[in-house]
């Protein structure tokens, strides 16, 4: 085992002064999305030369860094998110941490940062979920969003890899991602600008790809639309994701339909677990280029009878509206569909222990 892939050390070093149970009771009451954070926080270093080291669960605070620290000028930064569900039994678990922990070491691989090891990302998850237990919200709907991430640390204006790197974990009690909880959202087609070309970083899940949709996001806000979708770089043909999430479309014989994660789309773990769940159900399920014209003229016709985007944050939500200059049509003419609606029972059934963990993508935490 070489420096980077023995799993690291988390010292516990909690706060003296936690939430009380009244203020959070608020908090947890209306938590929306991203808003509030938990009382604690996981730090661990890398040091070129040096590996991981200094792994502790500290007071939730801010970080005071150098003004020439690199990720301030260069991006270099990588995150992920996952959730925690509260269990029938009382019992707290995490959803495929794993998958986001292997997820992250290719994200680090393509940006040049460290790749923490799994075991390693996953303990982090673990022990700020143990300490911060309370926070996880009961009821439907109501998950703790886990956010690791990791950004170059280092203070040096020069163009290379940083050589001090900062990994960090921490934990947000989650509602809806969108303000209007599951109703269908209106999709605006961005011809302008794209999110991510062959080569490039769209596989990644790197902060400066989230910067690059903002500006197709106010467009698509300012068109009436709540969320964008973006077609492939190099034909500006093909239909690949949106900003935050993967998306699919449901055939009028039921086959469901995705864009293939050839390296301009994110691998979502939500995409691959309804993958994974649509086939347990019979369906056939293709991963392949769709074209806006093909999602325009079936969604007319009615050979795409639903479509729906889906990610970790998001869940799975159907589309209603898709705008573009110079048209719109409605996709969801009755609101949510059943294949729609179905998946995401299923997701969510074993996401929350009420249907079987046949695949065991659960995590036992505490
Ligand atoms: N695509 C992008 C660009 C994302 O940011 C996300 C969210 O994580 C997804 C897809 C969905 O991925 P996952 O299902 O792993 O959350
Ligand atoms: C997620 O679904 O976990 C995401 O990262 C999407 C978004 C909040 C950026």
């Amino acid at each position: 085992m070489d420096a980077d892939s023995a799993p690291i050390a988390i010292e516990l070093k909690p706060t003296s002064r936690p939430t009380s149970a009244r203020d959070r009771a608020e908090v947890l009451r209306a938590p929306g999305f991203g808003t509030y954070f938990t009382d604690h926080m996981v730090v661990i270093e890398w040091e070129q030369g040096r590996g991981w080291y200094d792994g502790e669960l500290r007071p939730y605070g801010s970080f005071t860094f150098d003004p020439a620290a690199a990720v301030v000028h260069y991006a270099q930064s990588i995150f992920e998110g996952y959730k925690a569900y509260r269990q029938p039994d009382g019992s707290i678990r995490t959803f495929r941490p794993d998958a986001n922990g292997r997820r992250m070491q290719r994200s680090a691989y393509r940006m040049a940062l460290p790749e923490l090891p799994v075991e390693t990302f996953v303990e982090a998850g673990d022990v700020l979920v143990r300490t911060d237990r309370e926070w996880v919200p009961e009821g439907a709907g109501r998950t703790l969003y886990i956010r690791p991430y990791m950004f170059a640390s280092e203070t040096f204006l020069g163009v290379r890899p940083s050589q001090h790197v900062t990994f960090c974990c921490i934990a947000s009690p989650a509602g809806s991602y969108f303000k209007d909880g599951v109703k269908p959202v209106s999709i605006w087609v961005t011809r302008e600008f794209t999110r991510a070309a062959p080569g490039g970083t769209g596989a990644a899940k790197c902060a400066g790809n989230y910067a690059a949709s903002l500006v197709a996001q106010r467009e698509a806000l300012r068109h009436g639309c709540e969320q964008v979708v973006f077609l492939d770089a190099v034909e500006r043909r093909w239909v690949e994701e949106l900003g935050g999430m993967n998306i699919f479309f449901v055939l009028a014989d039921g086959t469901l339909v995705t864009p293939p994660t050839s390296g301009t789309i994110l691998e979502g773990i939500t995409r691959d677990s309804l993958i994974q769940l649509a086939k347990d159900d019979g369906r056939t399920v293709d991963e392949r280029p769709v074209s806006l014209d093909e999602w325009r003229d079936g969604a007319a016709s009615g050979a795409i009878s639903e479509v729906f985007a889906c990610g970790t944050a998001a869940v799975l939500t159907p589309i209603g509206r898709l705008c573009w200059d110079g048209g719109e049509l409605d996709c969801a003419p009755s609101g949510e569909g059943p294949v729609t609606r179905g998946l995401r029972e299923a997701l969510v059934g074993i996401q929350t222990g009420t249907a079987p963990d046949t695949h065991g993508w659960l995590h036992q935490v505490c």
